[in-house]
């Protein structure tokens, strides 16, 4: 089983930004916690990230046919872009919606998902092990 995660825009800056809301892991170290828990539940992986809404809707395409879970935090664009619902619509490929901080909590504007519209399932407030636990769901899943 291969599983996508993809990164939206300013999660590179992990570790830098809002430290209180997002924790100290850098998006290395993120990356490096991922592809370890890769191994250890016997998925293949590949990881993704960019600032740019474009760039987010192509990689979802290219991912038809490709891989069999996508685990997913658009970031800002979660509230406001139809363009990566659509693009998860279109290639239905079981998706796991992720925020870091507990989204439903926080600013009105943030209690909205676009995204989640397409997703099997979100997962916030868990800190960076949503990103894991959203693996192990696609996981389960697939095993039947
Ligand atoms: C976030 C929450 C979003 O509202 C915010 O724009 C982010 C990160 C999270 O992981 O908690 O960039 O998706």
């Amino acid at each position: 089983m291969k599983i996508l995660v993809i990164n939206g825009p300013n999660l590179n800056m992990l570790g830098i930004r809002e430290p209180e809301l997002y924790g100290r892991t850098t998006y290395a170290v993120l990356c490096a916690l991922i592809e370890d828990h890769a191994e250890k539940i016997g998925v293949e992986v590949e990881l993704y990230q960019s600032n740019h809404e474009g760039d987010l809707v192509d990689k979802i395409q290219e991912a038809y046919g490709e891989v069999d879970g996508i685990v997913i935090n658009p970031g800002a664009y979660t509230h406001t872009s139809v363009a990566i619902l659509d693009a998860l619509k279109a290639v239905s490929i079981p998706a796991v919606e992720v925020h870091i901080s507990e989204v439903d909590k926080r600013e009105g504007f943030r209690q909205i998902s676009y995204v989640r519209l397409a997703c099997i399932a979100t997962i916030t407030g868990h800190g960076i092990d949503g990103y894991l636990e959203a693996m192990e769901l696609l996981r389960e899943r697939y095993a039947g």
